[in-house]
């Protein structure tokens, strides 16, 4: 592709399974993140506590796969054992995401990282033991960022999934998705999954993560002055290795609920910048909308995408009372300091 304008009907949304699994190598955002290049914080000993047994987890990830490349007769010398799954809990903003790329960066064999919600549209599309019997065939390491325990209903098609990757030789590390908000959440986030996961628990270990939010707290949910107008912002931007793309607010919902979820981070391989216009709040009765728009921006901020968006409104009043505090809030909640972190907001004019 060298062209470095887009429009919306232009991008493939249809890879296959093979070449989306081949895609989701450590996420543009987080490519760089290394153990070295995470500095504990000394204040909080957990975080370099966590870090020494993450790396010590992936030396052990090494022998165990060594031990399982020997000829069967040989492997009672090894003392190996596959080892457990790891939890890792903590506020937001604490290196979760950073630490679990770390681990795909460590890791000499191969590992595929992909956000929970990722997961579970892929499930949805896929059928779970297909997904599960294609993911490790090829993956010895599954790294899910923000496990989601809040709707049951996902909770346990992450369940059902680690059951399934717990009979093979993979293992799986995963965050939890606590947000700032949620005062007191993190002790709610490790008794639910600990409920929730049952019987599985054993097959885990939990690592805590104390800390502050390492992202500076600059929100940008107010408009941004210094561009007139999204149209002279798009065409002054200028792009990298990829293309830029303007659409209008509706016609982006319309290919939303087009394309299946799972399908929408092609936008990101696809795009340096998403400039939409005319943005409008979503009423209570917007939730699918409201949803998809969510995972889309999840796959943007992954992506490492600039967003520029204009409208009469500001990001506060983007979802109507009723989605910000409902079932999903803390996907809502997730997107709006996306947004917050990543997106230019323009006044219409
Ligand atoms: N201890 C640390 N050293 C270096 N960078 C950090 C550290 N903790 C967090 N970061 C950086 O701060 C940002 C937020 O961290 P992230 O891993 O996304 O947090 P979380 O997943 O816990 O919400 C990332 O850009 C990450 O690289
Ligand atoms: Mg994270």
């Amino acid at each position: 592709m060298n062209r470095k304008i887009l429009n919306i009907d232009e991008i493939d949304f249809s890879p296959s399974f093979e070449k989306l699994l081949k895609q989701n190598a450590i996420p543009p955002k987080f490519k760089q993140c290394t153990f070295d290049n995470y500095y504990p914080n000394k204040r909080y000993k957990s975080q370099k506590i966590v870090k020494e047994q993450l790396m010590e987890f992936i030396k052990r990830l090494e022998q165990f796969r060594i031990k399982k490349s020997r000829p069967r007769f040989f492997r009672g010398f090894y003392k190996s054992p596959k080892p457990k799954n790891i939890y890792l809990d903590g506020i937001y903003g604490v290196g979760k995401t950073h630490l679990l790329a770390s681990l795909a960066n460590r890791y000499s064999g191969k590992s595929l990282f992909l956000s929970f919600s990722e997961l579970t549209y892929i499930i949805a599309f896929y059928k779970l033991k297909s997904v599960a019997e294609k993911i490790t065939e090829k993956f010895d390491l599954i790294l899910i960022d923000e496990f989601e325990l809040d709707d049951p209903g996902d909770a346990m098609m992450g369940i059902n999934f680690i059951r399934e990757v717990d009979k093979t030789d993979s293992v799986i590390v995963t965050t939890s998705n606590t947000l700032p908000t949620q005062l007191g959440a993190r002790k709610l986030d490790i008794l639910l999954f600990k409920d929730r996961i049952g019987s599985l628990i054993k097959s885990f270990e939990t690592y805590i993560i104390d800390g502050e939010d390492y992202r500076m707290s600059i929100k940008k949910t107010e408009f941004d002055s210094l561009y007139e107008d999204i149209e002279t912002a798009f065409k002054s931007y200028k792009t990298k290795e990829k293309a830029k793309l303007i659409v209008d607010f509706e016609d982006l919902l319309a290919k939303l609920r087009e394309v299946h979820p799972f399908r929408y981070n092609q936008l990101s391989y696809s795009l340096d910048a998403l400039f939409i216009k005319n943005i409008r709040p979503f009423s209570e009765d917007e939730i699918s909308d409201a949803l998809r728009f969510s995972h889309l921006i999840d796959t943007l901020y992954y992506g490492d995408v600039d967003i520029f968006i204009s409208g009469y409104y500001n990001l506060s009043n983007l979802f109507h009372p009723e989605l910000k505090d409902g079932k999903f809030r803390t996907k809502i909640g997730r997107c709006l300091s996306r947004l917050s972190e990543k997106c230019t907001l323009i006044i219409h004019s």
